[in-house]
């Protein structure tokens, strides 16, 4: 019986995730969602604009200076029959690492588009990491309230630069100050826009069938007219929904609207909940997990410190996999080998926390973390499972890192190792002297380390540019091979964060020539926790 429940409870799960270029729309829609999910009572509240709400510590404080989410969050709220998990992802480039590991936890992502614009680099990369595990992906073209390009242009650039099939499930008429409505393509209806309504959910005229007179009369005869001709004209040259194709990730549904006029958004949204997969399975090192099974498990993907200021605490975001997590259950730590009684984990309703007395397969449950836990850790009941897949990623920005004070090494220390447990930073501590060098993915991360670094440990710190051009883990199969290597290449190897041996390159062509010097040994652009 037990079983049966799992079973409900997994299929009504859907867990996504937003992708866009900044500006496209993300947080506008995220709160829209939200409203409909009857999370939030009134759009406007999630980013918190001009309502002080984020000005809570230093490292926040140069967040909202600089406009920029540098907090991952998870959203749960119901829609329909189903149960949604949207998983926030840092917006700005220099926490991409976040925002990759975020992807790896999600079984479906949301692309939003910016319909004046198309297709924006920072799309196209963060389309590239979730064709890694070819995740579902539903696309909204934002902002059909302005002036936008001509949707088959738009929907053809999705299929030229980012190589997946474009299904137009709703299509829009008129654009900018003449924007009409939408016509739903599988519904067979039009539904008519009302400007200046974004704020709420509204109750929209609809005109059934493309040959419904009534057309001209809501539209006008141009608009009706020229609607006709463009749906034989779509539907002729755009791909039909296939829902195989979908789950594939080989062709996305697409949706038009906009989200400041909360329009559209709850097409995408039904068929989020119609289409988008359950929670899918993962892999481990030892084999694969279904959701369907009844033993605990799940991996860490993202550690955040100061998601409370009043407690200063460290959450571990924990994607469940398998079985159900129950208040003051015991769940084995697989990397450390212990078992530990869980009896306070959070989960992440809209704006606020509360406790979770039960959760499964799909959702999100946050681990207060006392320095024990990495990203990439496994949990389970009992079974020494490691889930694989979540990526750390080289470094490509270097400094060493300074005290004001001498007397703070200790701390100094303790800082780093802690900060580059959560994933904001990498600390490379050199086999040769005693630095301690910060290696980042984006320039940004080194600021917000400095801040944290004096808000929470109490340390002056500055930097000093050093020469290093690049970072490389490094492994190999024979023992004595690697024990060689590690003998002749010891003043360019230091331990990361975790202990693992890296090779640090003056210069490009250094590790050239250390690869052609060491052809036995591997050189690794990015590690699996
Ligand atoms: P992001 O999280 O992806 O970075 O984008 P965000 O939602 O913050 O939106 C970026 C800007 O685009 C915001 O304007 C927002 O109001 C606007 N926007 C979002 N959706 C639509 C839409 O459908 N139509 C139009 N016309 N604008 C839209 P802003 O001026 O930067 O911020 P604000 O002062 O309005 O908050």
């Amino acid at each position: 019986m037990s079983n049966d429940i799992q079973l409900s409870e997994v299929n009504k799960r859907r867990t996504f995730a937003i992708i866009s270029h900044p500006d496209a729309g993300k947080t506008t829609i995220t709160e829209k969602v939200l409203l409909f999910g009857q999370a939030l009572q009134k759009a406007g509240t999630v980013k918190g604009r001009g309502s002080g709400q984020h000005a809570k510590s230093d490292w926040m404080e140069m967040e909202k200076e600089r406009g920029i989410s540098v907090t991952t969050s998870v959203m749960q709220f119901p829609y329909n029959d189903a149960l949604v998990n949207l998983l926030d992802t840092p917006g700005h480039e220099d926490f991409s690492e976040d925002t990759y590991r975020t992807l790896t936890a999600v079984d479906s992502c949301l692309m939003v588009i910016d319909s004046a614009k198309g297709v924006e680099d920072r799309t196209i990369k963060l389309m590239e990491v979730t064709r890694l595990r070819d995740t579902p992906i539903l696309t909204f073209m934002n902002k059909l309230d302005r002036d936008i390009r001509d949707p088959i242009e738009l929907m053809d650039e999705v299929e030229d630069v980012l190589k997946i099939a474009c299904a137009p499930i709703t299509w829009p008429i008129g654009s900018g100050k003449l924007f009409k409505g939408v016509y739903h393509i599988l519904r067979d209806e039009v539904i008519l826009y009302q400007s200046g309504q974004g704020h709420t959910i509204q109750e929209l005229r609809t005109v059934k069938g493309l040959d419904n007179p009534e057309l001209e009369e809501a539209i006008g005869e141009d608009f009706a007219e020229q609607l006709r001709e463009e749906m034989e004209l779509v539907q002729g040259a755009s791909h039909p929904f296939d829902l195989e194709m979908f789950l594939a990730g080989e062709l996305t549904p697409v949706y038009f609207g906009t989200a400041l006029g909360n329009f559209g958004v709850d097409h995408m949204l039904d068929g989020l909940v119609e289409w988008a997969p359950k929670p899918q399975g993962r892999a481990t090192e030892e084999r694969d997990v279904t959701p369907d099974e009844d033993k605990f498990s799940g991996f860490v993907f993202k550690i955040q410190a100061n998601m409370d200021p009043k407690h200063r605490d460290r959450i571990a975001f924990m994607r469940i996999c398998s079985g159900k997590y129950q208040k003051g259950m015991k769940m084995r730590h697989v990397r450390i080998g212990k078992d530990i009684s869980i009896s306070d984990a959070v989960t992440f309703m809209a704006g606020d926390r509360s406790h979770a007395d039960e959760a499964y397969p799909g959702d999100i449950i946050g681990l207060h973390n006392h320095g024990t836990i990495q990203i990439g850790d496994t949990f389970s009941q009992g079974e020494a499972l490691r889930f694989t897949g979540i990526p750390n990623f080289a470094p490509e920005m270097f400094r060493r890192i300074q005290l004001k004070d001498p007397l703070k090494m200790k701390h100094l220390q303790k800082g780093l190792l802690q900060l580059a447990e959560e994933g904001a930073v990498q600390v490379f501590r050199p086999l040769r002297n005693n630095d301690l060098i910060v290696g980042a993915v984006g320039v940004l991360q080194f600021d917000v380390v400095v801040a944290r670094l004096k808000s929470e440990y109490k340390v002056d710190a500055i930097y000093e540019p050093i020469s290093v051009a690049t970072a490389r883990w490094v492994a190999g199969d024979d023992s004595k091979k690697f024990e060689e290597f590690k003998k002749k290449a010891h003043d360019n190897l230091a331990l990361d964060g975790g202990d693992n041996l890296t090779y640090i390159a003056p210069t490009m062509v250094n590790l050239s020539l250390a690869q052609e010097r060491f052809p036995d040994i591997k050189f690794m652009k990015t590690r699996e926790h």
